[in-house]
């Protein structure tokens, strides 16, 4: 598990409207998002269940105000900033985004219709940036007044199902639990459905979890992430979890050019920076580093970088002698062509 909060549950504020989101006390999860999001908006203190007046019939709403209001725009910026390519996955979000805008208005207008669905797959091979989506999707889902609290509970088969009989409801139940308000990523969701077991656990917690996934859906969003393939075996064995998802985000695979890119953003990131003849040796890397086996996309970047991250300390170190500010930041060819990967040639 990869989230710890608060384990006694913040109060249920059940239905609440789609005003503001309520400034809830912030639990202790390391995955809370540390945006401002709670200052966005007008929230009256201390008021408990504020009931907006509604709206005159011939009132109109100016959506691009609101969408300022709200901060979905920043949101999406930062989301197309520190996300390379990815752009259907963006493309989606920000329809999320506008969905949940003019659900808001027509509320302000008295006019009742369910929730929009928001539980949803995310599948893609690993590194593609399912985790770090998933954070960004509870941040604006927060900041639109969607989750009151929107953390990430990140969980997978372990965290959910027991060992023994009786394990498994309140293990799932506690997780459940700590993600109310928030957002419930379920990673390798597949998991949780072994036919081949005929007594399996996971059915059970698939049970609470789909119980969960229609009653508390305006507190709670459920995303299952994992390979596209076994999601579709999963999803077909079980289609009560198929028809509760509203959206489905494929992750694809990087391109070379967006590895690059990606480990642009991570070096930046880092204060690093390639010497400049180092591109045609990074690309060359990345290329080559694709083929393989165990290739993890944007991790495998991050991964090579901090091998070379370690090259250049090795090489300054044993340069001995001063090092100047240059010297510290600038990762030169030598740190990637000692990687393994360049040792098989292809011909
Ligand atoms: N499009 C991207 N642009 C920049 N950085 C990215 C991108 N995608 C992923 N990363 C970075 O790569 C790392 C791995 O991403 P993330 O953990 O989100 O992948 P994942 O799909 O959840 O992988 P896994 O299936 O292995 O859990 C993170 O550090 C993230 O910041
Ligand atoms: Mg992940």
């Amino acid at each position: 598990m990869t989230s710890k909060d608060d384990p006694g549950g913040a109060p249920k504020a059940k239905r609440m409207g789609f005003g503001a989101p309520p400034d809830r006390a912030k639990s202790e999860s390391e995955s809370e998002p540390t945006s401002e999001a709670d200052t966005d908006s007008d929230s009256d203190s201390g008021q408990a269940e504020p009931k907006p007046d509604l709206l005159a019939d011939d009132a109109t709403i100016d959506l691009t105000q609101e969408r300022e209001k709200a901060g979905v725009d920043e949101v999406l910026a930062e989301l197309d900033r520190e996300l390379i390519g990815l752009v259907a996955v963006k493309q989606r979000i920000s329809e999320i985004a506008a969905l949940l805008l003019v659900d808001k208005a027509r509320r302000r207008f008295g006019l009742e219709s369910e929730r929009p669905n928001l539980h949803m797959s995310f599948t893609g091979s690993p590194g593609t940036g399912k985790t770090t989506v998933a954070l960004r999707m509870a941040a604006l889902l927060h900041r639109l007044g969607y989750l009151r609290r929107g953390h990430l509970v990140s969980v997978t088969r372990d965290d959910l199902v027991g060992q023994y009989v009786g394990h498994t409801a309140p293990k799932t139940k506690d997780v459940v639990k700590r993600a109310m308000g928030g957002l419930l990523f379920i990673d390798e969701a597949y998991y949780l459905y072994r036919p081949e077991n005929e007594r399996d656990y996971g059915q059970e917690s698939i049970e609470i979890l789909l119980q969960t996934m229609e009653n508390d859906r305006d507190d709670l969003v459920v995303v299952l992430a994992g390979y596209a393939e076994r999601m579709d075996v999963f999803f077909k064995s079980n289609p009560g979890m198929s028809s509760r998802i509203g959206h489905h985000l494929d992750f694809p695979e990087y391109e070379v050019d967006e590895l690059v890119g990606i480990a642009g953003l991570l070096l930046d990131e880092q204060n690093y920076r390639l010497a400049e003849d180092v591109e045609p040796v990074l690309r060359d890397y990345l290329t080559r580093r694709r083929e393989q086996p165990r290739f993890a996309n944007a991790r495998s970047v991050r991964n090579a970088l901090e091998r070379a991250r370690l090259r250049q300390a090795r090489r300054l170190v044993d340069r001995a002698g001063e090092v100047s500010k240059d010297d510290l930041v600038t990762l030169i060819s030598e740190d990637f062509l000692g990687s393994r990967v360049f040792e098989e040639s292809p011909n």
